[in-house]
């Protein structure tokens, strides 16, 4: 077996480069070294789209694309599905260990007792047009916490780091459950700290007249599985914006803001809604072979299909088909579902698809859900942002505390292909 380093050689100069690997990894900053002359910046790897480029090193979560694993802190995906809970699961990706029973009652309990917002943020929410997507409030609302929190700027200080971190795992369901009331046209329904995390979520989304809003156990336990496989998916692009926006040392409410963005992209968070809309436009079964073929002659994707990193079945469209009958069980079957179950039986017999190794994603059965709960389908990113928002934090504090990373803004070169050196030309001479 030879060393640990790649041997390069420059055909342009004939030199020869020694470069050691770590982890299956090169340094990018060892390439500098080499060059044609002592003006040259040095060799920079080119990545449109981060194809291959690990701008960090991290404990959080690992996924296997190939083989379709995924797991938080060592734990598999499956496991923490069926035995675990959210506020547990998002203790653990936090902290890296399992809670205590104390552990654990003291988070939900700091939690629980952070989800209810300033009464100005209700102004605030109250002065959007009336059909504005609940994504965008969210997003800005989340962004406007920076200035109701101004101790969230000492992002140095572990105990300043904590208390934001409750607030926004609190206040995140709380901004979209008003958020959601707003676009529906019904008064703010306040968080209920006797309800777990999941059923407060669904009380301040579903609570009418009634003095105490119960959730419905099956749908309390549908959302908080789901949340479970929302929580985090390593350096997906909301959680590298998270990562690159605290990379600027700005506090944890704009790094979220942004984070989410990133978020309610349709290639991104933003698939789930666009699952449905296709589902819906689509309208039959007996279309679906029609639509496969638009596709493959490139006009439109097949939304909820195929991701970055897995080449094979993502683990969690598996548990939530599973969920999702669970749901249609007490909520009745969801039109839509013939349709999806049709879209998914022909695309992974097509080789178009398997050729591109496409697969259903965690967005393709997601929505159908939520739709079955109630949901209105400007909802579901909105949903997807509330679960993620512990990955988005643990990331943050995980680059804030690694020595590599904590005084490193992320600055990626660029390859400039513009314009050579020219003058000024004053306007009247331009053609
Ligand atoms: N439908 C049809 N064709 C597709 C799809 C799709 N959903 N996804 C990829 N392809 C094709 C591409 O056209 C390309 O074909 P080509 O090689 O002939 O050009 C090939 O598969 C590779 O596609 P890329 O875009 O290079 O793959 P990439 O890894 O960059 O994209 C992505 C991943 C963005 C998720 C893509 O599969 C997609 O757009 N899917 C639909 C949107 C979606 O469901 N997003 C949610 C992802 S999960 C999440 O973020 C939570």
């Amino acid at each position: 077996m030879g060393s640990d380093t790649l041997t390069v050689i420059d055909n342009r100069t004939g030199r020869q480069y020694e470069i050691p690997i770590h982890d299956g990894a090169i340094n990018a900053p060892d390439l500098r070294q080499i060059r044609v002359s002592e003006e040259d910046f040095g060799l920079v790897s080119y990545d449109p789209g981060f194809m291959n480029t690990a701008p960090c090193q991290s404990k959080i979560t690992f996924i296997d694309g190939d083989q379709g694993i995924l797991r938080y802190r060592g734990y598999p995906i499956e496991e923490l599905a069926e035995k675990s809970t959210y506020l547990e699961v998002a203790y653990l990706i936090l902290h890296g260990e399992l809670p205590t029973k104390p552990q654990l009652d003291d988070w939900s309990y700091n939690v629980i007792h952070h989800s209810i917002l300033h009464e100005n943020i209700k102004k605030f929410i109250d002065g959007f047009h009336h059909d504005a997507h609940p994504m965008g409030m969210l997003v800005s609302t989340v962004g406007a916490l920076s200035t109701f929190y101004t101790d969230a700027k000492h992002i140095f200080d572990a105990e300043s780091r904590t208390k934001q971190t409750y607030r926004l795992v609190a206040k995140m369901p709380t901004i979209a459950g008003f958020a959601y009331r707003h676009s529906i046209g019904m008064p703010y329904a306040y968080p209920d700290n006797d309800l777990s995390y999941t059923g407060n979520f669904l009380n301040m989304l579903f609570k009418m007249t009634e003095l105490k809003y119960q959730p419905h156990p099956v749908l309390e336990r549908a959302l908080d599985v789901l949340f479970i496989l929302h929580a985090d998916h390593e350096q997906n692009i909301s959680t590298n914006v998270m990562r690159g926006v605290g990379s600027a040392h700005s506090d944890p409410y704009c790094a979220v803001a942004a984070a989410a963005a990133a978020l309610y992209g349709p290639l991104h968070g933003g698939a789930n809604e666009q699952v449905l809309k296709m589902l819906s436009e689509i309208g039959h079964k007996d279309k679906v072979p029609s639509f496969i073929q638009k596709v493959k002659a490139g006009d439109g994707r097949l939304m909820g299909f195929g991701h970055r990193v897995y080449k094979n079945y993502d683990p969690r469209a598996k548990i939530i088909k599973k969920v999702a009958y669970d749901v249609f069980e007490l909520k009745g079957r969801n039109p839509l579902l013939d349709i999806a179950l049709e879209l998914e039986r022909i695309a992974l017999e097509d080789d178009y698809f398997i050729k591109r190794k496409l697969y259903p994603n965690v967005d393709f059965y997601s929505g159908l859900i939520y739709q079955s709960m109630g949901l209105q389908i400007d909802m579901f990113p909105v949903l997807f942002a509330i679960a993620r928002t512990i990955g988005w934090i643990a990331h943050w504090e995980e680059m804030l505390l690694d020595p590599e990373q904590k005084m490193k803004i992320a600055r990626p070169r660029q390859l400039y292909r513009g314009a050579e050196k020219r003058g000024y030309v004053p306007i009247e001479k331009r053609k």
